[in-house]
Parts: C-alpha cells; structure tokens; sequence
C-alpha cells in the first residue's frame, strides 16, 4: 500500500496524526507537583495507557482497530457530504455550500466517533467501566452508548443546571445503563465540599472534571475519560475530514474556506485538521473556527499555560485563555462555554493559521433557525455557530463577486436542546 494513500475505501483504516505536520512541535505539558505528588504521573494513572500512548505520538497514520472500523460501519459512517445548494439559493451567493452531516450518527453528534474508540481501548485494557463528565449532554450521550456496546459500565457527572435543561438526553443515556450523578454530588470529597459551602449550587463543568477525576483516583478499577482537546480525540475524529477530502474528489471539488464550530475544539480539529498539509503549501485555503461570545478564548484570549479546570486539579497546558477563573454567562451552547481549549487549536492559531469568529447565541439560533426551516433539521446550538460563519462568508463572497467552495462541519442535531432556542425567542 502507498504510504501516503491509507484510504482502501470510504471509512479511512488510518486516522491522521496533526502533530506530525504541525510546523512546531506540540507545546510540552507543564507539571505541578502538589501533595499529592506529580499531577501528569496522576492523570497518566486515571486514564487508559494507549490514550496517553496517542497523545506522545508524533507518527503520521495511526491503524484503527478492525472493531472500531466495524462499529464505524455500523453507525452509519461515512457520514454525507451534502452539497446545500437550496442554502446556496437562498443567500444569492455564487459560493459552493458543502456541509459533512455528523448530526446523523446514531446519537446526534460527532462525539461518537471518539467515545467508540475510548471504549473499546477501555475493554482492550481490562477496565471495569469509565467515568466523565458532561454538560450539554452530547459526550455524556455517546459515552454511554459506547460503554453499552463494549459492555462497560460508565459513570457520568452531569452538571446540575444542565442536566435539568436536558431531561430526555439524560433519560436516553440511563435507558443504556449509564449511572447519571448530579454534580455537585455526594460520591466524592470536592463534591461534598462544595455543597458543604452551598447546598444549593447549580454545579459547573469544572466542578463536574474535578468530581470525575477524584472518582477515579479512589476506584482505580474505573477510568477517566475526555470528549475534547485532547491530541488523541482530534486524532479520532479525523475520520471527518479524511472522509471529506475523499467525498470532495467525488465530487471533483478543491476546498477554498473549512468551518467547523469550536469549543475545546476536537470536531474542528478532526474536521479541519487532515486539510493541513495542503494549507502549508496554499496559504489562499481559510481554517475558520466558530466560536462562542459567552467563551470567546480565540478571538479575546490570551495565548498562555492554564489549567484546563477552574479547580486548578490539572496539570498545564499551552493555549488560549480566558483565566481558568472565568464565568461564561448562563447561555445555552454548552460545549462552547470553556476558558480555554485544545493546545492543537491554540497552536494553529498562534501560527496564523487559523482564523477565529465569535457570535452570540441570538446570531447562531437565527442561522440555525434559518437552516431548520431550510432543511427540516435542527441543528444542535453549537453547530448553529458553525452555520453563522457560512452565512457570512457566502455573503462576503457574494459581495467580492468571488465563488469559494465553503465546506462546513455540521457537528450535532439539537432536537433535544430545543429549550435553548426556545428561551432566546423570549
Ligand atoms: C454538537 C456539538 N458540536 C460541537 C461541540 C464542541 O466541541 P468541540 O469543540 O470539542 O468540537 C459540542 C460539545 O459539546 C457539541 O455537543
């Protein structure tokens, strides 16, 4: 086989390594010893030994397992690639709209491509079940579909407010055998610290990090898994944009302009991150992250090592932030609202290499809604964002008398977080 052409057919057998292209290496991850000792040696510990195998690897292509790829299969992968020529039409533009449907998969979002690779290494290494958190509720989702299928048990701590903004995603993941903990809880210290001070707090994602990792470090039967920013979950979401390189040739088409939403930034990264080489060598070809106003790390943050927890429980890494301090306001695009993100991201955009928009969550549920009524789908509230960038660089086209091929990644549907668009009507 050629080493450079790892596609035998439409569902890649390799997935692709952005460190290995990236122009500088990876920044190093930063220890703080505590009393505890070495938080890296403890966070090494909680997660599975392949996992932080992938995140050192610096190798181009990486072999996806014969059972991940079935699984792949069996989920529907590959995912359309549709062209939105009635989208097109609507905005008068001469762009040419291509839109990679990761809403379908079987939970409604990308999420899962990651979580069945988590799972299975999980059941490789002997683990007894898994543990994380979640706050919108779409990792938590396909975190439990994963366990179910490789027959782990799986633990979710659920920030509070969210979990009661998402009741049917909560029901979905119980009816696979998920256990859902309200966080803050009473299963572990931070969680009874917490409510020891307040007994009412509404809980946050962090608070929801620390509660998992401190599970885990007391019942090292379990591990501790992550949805985003991690190098190894932008390494298995790169079936998005491997599979969308091969769907464009079918249709005979160079990208010009890549849009995918961010938060930690792993369907961007998956999405946009196979097309890197091919930026290196075109500087005309735009990455373009779509962020939140609520969480605006890219476009107002500082490029800087943080803790990836307001709890400061982490180890540091190198990337945009907000302060692991700061408070997003209470909006509902939950996977866009972290004060900082995936150090791949951080890095492409130090380089240059990345543009980044924010908008505010009136702007993303109108494009959605535009959409919605467009196509007959909705899309979740983060991809909403993703949809408000095409909007504006189709009409900038329009405006220039330019004819881009704009291909985006339409990362979730978000019939179940119809509350959110709802409450931003009022
Ligand atoms: C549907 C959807 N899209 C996008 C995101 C953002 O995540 P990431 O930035 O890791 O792609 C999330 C996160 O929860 C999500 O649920």
């Amino acid at each position: 086989m050629n080493p450079d052409q790892k596609i035998t057919n439409t569902i890649p057998d390799y997935w692709y390594n952005i460190q290995h292209d990236l122009p500088e290496p990876l920044p190093t991850v930063k220890d703080v010893i505590d009393e505890g000792g070495s938080r890296i040696e403890r966070m090494n510990k909680i997660r599975l030994q392949t996992l932080n195998e992938q995140d050192a690897n610096t190798e181009k292509w990486v072999k996806i397992p014969d059972e991940v790829r079935q699984k792949y299969s069996e989920i529907g992968r590959p995912t359309p690639l549709l062209r939105a020529t009635k989208f097109e039409k609507y905005l008068g533009t001469n762009a040419r709209i291509y839109i990679k449907r990761e809403d379908l998969l079987p939970t409604h979002s990308f999420k899962l491509n990651s979580a069945i690779a988590q799972a299975y290494y999980a059941k490789e290494e002997g683990a007894k079940g898994l543990v994380t958190e979640t706050g919108a509720g779409q990792w938590g989702l396909a975190m439990s579909w994963a366990a179910n299928a490789f027959e782990l048990e799986c633990k979710v701590f659920w920030v509070k407010i969210s979990r009661k903004q998402k009741p049917y995603r909560v029901d979905w993941c119980k009816l696979l055998g998920t256990e859902i903990i309200d966080s803050p809880s009473e299963h572990t210290w931070l969680g009874k610290e917490i409510l020891s001070k307040d007994p009412d707090s509404y809980g946050s994602l962090g608070i929801s990090i620390g509660e998992a990792i401190s599970f885990v470090s007391e019942n090292p039967q379990y591990k501790y898994v992550s949805g985003s920013n991690l190098p190894h979950v932008l390494l298995h979401q790169s079936v998005i944009g491997l599979e969308t390189i091969e769907q464009l040739k079918l249709y005979n088409e160079e990208p010009n302009i890549l849009i995918a939403c961010c938060g930690g930034g792993s369907n961007l990264g998956g999405f946009a991150g196979p097309f890197l080489e091919e930026k290196l060598k075109n500087d005309q070809l735009r990455l373009i992250a779509a962020e939140s106003t609520a969480a605006p790390r890219l476009t107002t943050g500082e490029y800087k090592y943080d803790y990836a927890d307001p709890g400061r429980l982490s180890p540091l890494t190198l990337s945009y932030t907000l302060g692991n301090d700061y408070m997003p306001p209470p909006v509902h695009v939950g996977g866009l609202r972290q004060h900082n993100g995936s150090t791949v991201i951080g890095l492409l955009r130090h380089l240059n290499l990345l543009e980044a928009y924010a908008y505010d969550q009136k702007q993303a549920f109108d494009a959605g809604k535009l959409f919605a009524k467009l196509y007959g789908i909705i899309p979740a509230p983060e991809t909403c964002h993703a949809i408000k960038a095409t909007i504006d660089l189709a009409l900038e086209a329009k405006k220039n008398k330019k004819k881009p091929v704009i291909v985006m990644c339409y990362s979730g549907n978000g019939i179940l977080d119809f509350e959110g668009y709802k409450s931003v009507n009022k």
